[in-house]
């Protein structure tokens, strides 16, 4: 029994190694059989090694492979076993994010929505159901909506000034990206769910836990991830999930607690839970797509979409302020004589007449982009334009955003913060595709208004009242390799002194 036992053993394992090399052979030859310049793919990993390993960033990864292949309008990659186009030209990018979009609709598709009810929010939402989202949500990041929501942001940039202070008082030396996540972790707080974190000391600890659970990418969770890739079919047979349900539970639970809560008190406060419960209840009809565990989906989402983001932008810039002096000088005098325009308030107005500051944080995402490729699956096979190839259904597409901010071609001295990039004649010097700091598209970033602002009036709260220098601690900021979302792997440490303000 045991023989035959251990031969059926035999003939499997054979049988696994003969399909994977068969499988692996066939992969080699995928982009040499379209006549398209690739690179050569190892076993399981494809191109992706240095990831696996935590040692650079997808970005990075594709960087190297942009600068390879110079006259190439694309390069053929694999994305573990998945054949993966990286494309290079300018205008087959327009087309892909753009022109024909309806082909290449969906970023990633290897995760079951109905299996893992958090992969249903909007970034990862696929085809139909990330339309029909797309749809209900817009309307909750409209220009006047966000006026109304203003004076919450605004209320935490002072908060942020107050505890600046506070520092100050221990010593010159503080910690920005820790300072400053604890800034976006509570306008998410109060703009998305409605809660005063900063008076809520055990919800707010349990929201930085959230935030640093969802963007820690440890081995467990890579190896998860890279399952679910390989085989999404045997991951969802195991009941596995790639984040862990607490967090699940967590925001399942905040929009049911805030949903009761509303209900009964009418007090509005036009923050999103307002806007959802809204459109839940549009024209007294209640839309029952719009469960709990849909709009903690969009919640989670909003969350983890507005945190990492915006302080990665807020640390950058004040960094860069500190190693350049003469640029923060200008851009706190522009700070300060708009806002002595405004009665010596901070106002939404104000913010908008602040071109320095616009210049400025558009260099900050150049140089710090908050991902480092845009990634898409073509949904429906389709020829490219000017080109004999063609793109099946399935295959990944990877916009190189690092490579491209950083081309010289595009961007000369490109390690050089330099504001000046982004005057308006500069801009319109430059092909559109070359910065693409929220992506592009039917598909781009939505809430670009919100995050914007939420970034200036972070910057604001920090500059108007303190200098900042560098210390012999501060470090070029370096992205942690795994994370999707960059997030600076040390901390970034500056010196800080109060300004004499009017
Ligand atoms: C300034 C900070 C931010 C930057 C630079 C940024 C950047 C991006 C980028 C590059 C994308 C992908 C675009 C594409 O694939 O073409 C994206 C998507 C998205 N972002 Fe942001 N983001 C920021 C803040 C936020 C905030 C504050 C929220 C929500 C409160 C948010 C919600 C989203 C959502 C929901 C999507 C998916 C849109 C879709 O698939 O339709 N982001 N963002």
């Amino acid at each position: 029994m045991f023989q035959i036992d251990l031969s059926y053993l035999i003939t499997i394992v054979i049988g696994i190694v003969i399909v994977s090399v068969y499988k692996f052979i066939n992969l080699r030859n995928y982009w040499k059989n379209k006549n398209v310049p690739f690179v050569s793919p190892l076993p399981i990993v494809g191109n992706h090694l240095d990831l696996i390993l935590n040692r650079r960033t997808i970005g990075h990864i594709y960087q190297d492979y942009y600068h390879k292949f110079k006259n190439e309008k694309y390069v053929g990659l694999f994305r573990m076993q998945q054949p993966t186009l990286l494309i290079r030209d300018l205008e087959l990018s327009k087309y892909v994010l753009i022109k024909n979009f309806n082909s290449y609709q969906n970023r990633d598709d290897d995760h079951n929505e109905l299996k893992e009810k958090l992969t249903s929010n909007m970034v990862t939402a696929t085809s139909e159901k990330w339309r029909k989202s797309r749809q209900k949500l817009s309307p909750t990041f409209t220009s006047g909506k966000l006026r109304n929501m203003f004076y919450l942001i605004l209320e935490k940039g002072e908060e942020l000034q107050k505890r600046t202070d506070l520092l100050l008082d221990v010593g010159g030396e503080i910690n920005v990206h820790e300072l400053v996540a604890n800034y976006t972790t509570e306008v998410i707080g109060s703009c998305a769910f409605g809660l005063q974190l900063n008076t809520m000391m055990d919800t707010k600890d349990q929201f930085r836990r959230m935030g640093r659970l969802i963007f820690t990418m440890d081995f467990k969770r890579m190896v998860k991830t890279l399952a679910r890739i390989i085989s999404p079919r045997i991951f969802y047979a195991f009941g596995f999930k790639v984040f862990p349900q607490t967090i699940e539970d967590f925001f399942v639970k905040i929009v049911k607690d805030m949903m009761v809560q509303r209900k009964k008190s009418p007090i509005k406060r036009n923050d999103f839970i307002d806007l959802l419960l809204e459109l839940k209840y549009q024209d007294g009809n209640e839309d029952k797509e719009m469960d709990d565990m849909y709009l903690a989906a969009q919640a989670f989402i909003f969350f983890a979409a507005g945190f990492e983001t915006s302080s990665l932008i807020i640390s950058a810039t004040i960094q860069e302020m500190a190693f350049n002096p003469d640029i923060q000088g200008r851009l706190v005098q522009e700070i300060e004589s708009v806002i002595v325009k405004h009665d010596g308030k901070l106002t939404y107005d104000g913010i908008a007449e602040m071109e320095y500051l616009d210049m400025v944080i558009s260099e900050t995402m150049r140089k710090y982009p908050v991902v480092g490729i845009i990634p898409r699956t073509c949904t429906a096979t389709d020829k490219l334009p000017d080109t004999d190839l063609v793109v099946e259904k399935g295959t990944k597409i990877a916009i190189p955003v690092l490579a491209l901010h950083y081309d010289p071609n595009y961007f000369p001295d490109p390690e050089k913060y330099d504001p000046e990039r982004f005057t308006a004649e500069a801009k319109r010097d430059r092909h559109p595709m070359v910065y693409l700091p929220f992506g592009e598209g039917p598909r781009n970033f939505i809430g670009l208004r919100f995050g914007k602002i939420q970034t200036k009036i972070g910057i604001i709260s920090m500059l108007r009242n303190y200098k900042f220098e560098p210390t012999e601690k501060t470090k070029n900021i370096r992205f942690k390799p795994r994370n999707f979302v960059h997030s600076p792997i040390d901390s970034v440490i500056l010196r800080a002194s109060k300004r004499n303000t009017c």
